[in-house]
């Protein structure tokens, strides 16, 4: 059996139900360790927070001063359900804390968590700069026994050329270097961090290992599989996962196309081919296209790669184009009810690339409504979270505070993200102040029957 192999074995015996049952945060062998989390950003804050609540000592260093005095105060800086109320508890509780200055925040602490953003470079390799700049700073820094666990997404190999360069720039080969990824759907993290579907720990010192094992341990309170194995492997996993989510929604989004040739309800396939377990029933909803913070990067990090090594990576190449005729095909919706676009009203219902998130980062909002106003629509759009970046992203359109406003006046509305709240608008109220009844639901969130009983025209995404 290959070493890797044997990892993952062993990692199975250790996540019994015997090992995390016995591992409560009070009573249990396991003790509380001191952690520093590096990055306050979504991954980071719920990261931090999480392990407090699992009894741990938590520093979380965040460099930006504005979102630091947020946090100290008690507030969240974005969207993220359930953050606020775990946040201050655990500041209340004395476990977590928040810190401006990265010496202070790793001083005598057992693990350093590096959650800080990769985003695409222009090249659309995943952008180091942020994470070099902490790793030239850790590896004078960090002391003998600490253990460096990098937690943001980083190309394959990261965490062995992060280890060499502890031991040849900071004469620091005694840190050892781990890969943890997350795995935290934004919207539900918090949910996530405590129900997780598995826990992934890459490294190549065993006694590193189980100490990040134990860190997890400490709260978990059901079964969790916590897979060990090597850095690049750990690595692999994150952007294999990542990849396979955007080809099943991929998929389901042209199934979508050509059921709506052919006249059948994509939704009644979808749940039916879900039912094998080979296939699953979640990543079966077709939509606007897929986006965020993490699909879209992640994808085109995995098909560098390739290209770096030579391996030409067909499908996820197919997956990203076909996303692209995906908003392309929204657009076309509208235009086949709206008629000309130059002139047309458009309502927009949600810009945030997905329901309870304030997160617009590669939203399909971003690409279908600069498509709409580039053809002379004049776009109201209402989103109950969208940050402040809206303005920036998407500076031609008008923001209003009230979803009923969209609709005023308007040829078409448009919903772009599931919040369930636009489930309960009052859509007879809407048809009324509309001038055409026509209505694109890119989230197939709306009852097509009860929509033509209020007089409109009803598209939706291959249920027509
Ligand atoms: C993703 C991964 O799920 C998570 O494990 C990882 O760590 C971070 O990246 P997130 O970016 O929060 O999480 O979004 P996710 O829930 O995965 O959705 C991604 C995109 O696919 C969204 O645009 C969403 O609207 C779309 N989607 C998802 C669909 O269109 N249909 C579906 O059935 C599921």
């Amino acid at each position: 059996m290959k070493e890797r192999d044997k990892n993952i074995e062993n990692s199975k015996k250790d996540s019994s139900a015997d090992s995390l049952e016995s591992a409560s945060p009070l009573s249990g062998p396991l003790r509380g360790e001191k952690i520093c989390v590096i990055g306050a950003g979504f991954v980071g804050t719920v990261t931090a927070s999480g392990f407090a609540r699992f009894g741990h000592e938590v520093v979380c260093v965040e460099k930006d001063d504005k979102r630091l005095s947020l946090l100290r105060s008690g507030r969240i800086p974005f969207y993220e359900r359930d953050l606020e109320q775990l946040v201050k508890t655990e500041m209340s509780g004395g476990r977590l804390m928040f810190e401006s200055d990265l010496e202070k925040g790793i001083e005598g602490v057992k693990a350093v968590f590096l959650t800080v953003g990769t985003p695409s470079s222009n090249g659309g390799r995943a952008d180091l700069t942020a994470l070099q700049e902490i790793i030239s700073f850790l590896s004078k820094k960090m002391k003998p026994g600490q253990i460096l666990v990098i937690k943001s997404t980083v190309p394959v190999g990261t965490a062995n050329m992060i280890k060499k360069y502890f031991s040849e720039n900071g004469n620091r080969a005694d840190i050892e270097v781990v890969n943890n990824p997350e795995f935290l759907r934004e919207g539900n993290a918090v949910y996530d961090f405590f129900n997780p579907h598995r826990i992934v720990i890459g490294g190549n010192s065993t006694g590193a290992i189980e100490t990040i094992s134990h860190i997890y341990k400490m709260g978990m309170t059901r079964p969790v599989p916590i897979f060990t194995t090597n850095n690049e492997t750990a690595e692999m996993i994150k952007y294999a996962s990542n990849v396979y989510l955007a080809t099943k929604v991929g998929f389901v989004n042209e199934l979508a196309r050509l059921c709506d040739r052919v006249g059948v309800n994509t939704m009644e396939v979808a749940r039916v081919i879900g039912a094998d377990p080979r296939i699953g029933q979640e990543f079966l909803n077709p939509g606007p296209g897929w986006g965020g913070s993490c699909l879209p990067k992640d994808l085109r990090e995995f098909i560098g790669l390739g290209d770096s090594l030579g391996v030409s990576l067909h499908i996820p190449r197919a997956v990203s184009e076909a996303n692209l005729r995906q908003f392309e095909h929204v657009y076309r919706k509208v235009k086949s009810l709206a008629g000309d676009i130059k002139g047309a009203r458009i309502g927009v219902l949600g810009l945030t690339f997905k329901a309870n998130t304030s997160d617009l980062r590669e939203s399909p909002a971003i690409p279908i409504l600069t498509r709409l106003i580039e053809n002379g629509a004049e776009v109201i759009a209402y989103d109950p979270a969208a940050d402040g970046e809206v303005i920036d992203l998407l500076p031609g359109i008008h923001r209003v505070d009230d979803p009923y406003e969209t609709a005023v006046g308007s040829d078409c509305m448009l919903i772009l993200t599931e919040w369930s709240d636009f489930q309960l608008l009052d859509w007879g109220r809407i048809s009324e102040t509309m001038k055409n009844k026509n209505i694109v639901d890119a989230r197939n969130i709306l009852a097509p029957e009860l929509l033509k009983r209020y007089g409109f025209n009803y598209a939706s995404i291959g249920q027509n």
